[in-house]
């Protein structure tokens, strides 16, 4: 059950970074309706990903990492946690801002409006940490899943 769930919490957090390099890829191309949907998409299933995440941790399940480079694999995981938590005020703050933003502007067109330009400037400014944080976390957390899988030990929750 425990195991079940850490799987599906990779795949969604994996999909979520795919999704999240889908919406930069349309805002490149000036398409800010599949953006909106495409970053919408990813913050729902990073927030899925929360949820397993927390559920797992509830169920006391845990390995232990047995294999090569011990200290490589600590520095890993604590950047990996450290820029995990950092990533959820980050994406608040990119969501919060496009949300003002669009309502400032009425409409998707209109965010050129002296209303609205502050918020998306806003947006693109922390945008350009929250896309790179999200991506270190997606990638790094599949990497740790595939190093516990091969040189994991179930300490706990088995
Ligand atoms: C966590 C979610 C989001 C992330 C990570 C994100 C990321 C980005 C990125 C990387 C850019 C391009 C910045 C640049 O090239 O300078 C951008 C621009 C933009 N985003 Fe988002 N976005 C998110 C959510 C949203 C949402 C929900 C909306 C719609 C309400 C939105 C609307 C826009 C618009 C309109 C632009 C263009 C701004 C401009 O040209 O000045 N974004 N966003």
């Amino acid at each position: 059950m425990a195991e079940t769930i850490n799987q599906w919490s990779v795949i969604t957090i994996v999909i979520s970074g795919l999704v999240l390099l889908l919406g930069v890829y349309f805002i490149k191309r000036g398409n800010r309706e599949a953006h909106m949907r495409a970053m919408l998409t990813a913050s729902a299933l990073a927030t899925i990903f929360l949820v397993l995440y927390l559920t797992r941790l509830g169920l006391g399940y845990e390995k232990k990492y047995v294999g090569p480079n011990h200290g490589a694999y600590i520095a890993l995981l604590i950047s990996h946690i450290i820029l995990a938590a950092a990533n959820l005020p980050l994406a608040l703050l990119a969501l919060w801002n496009a949300w003002k933003g669009l309502q400032a502007a009425g409409n998707l067109g209109n965010i050129d409006s002296p209303a609205a330009r502050p918020y998306f400037a806003k947006h693109r400014a922390w945008v350009r940490w929250t896309v790179p944080v999200w991506i270190y976390v997606a990638v790094t957390g599949w990497i740790i899943y595939l190093l516990l899988g091969k040189y994991g030990e179930v300490i706990k929750g088995a």
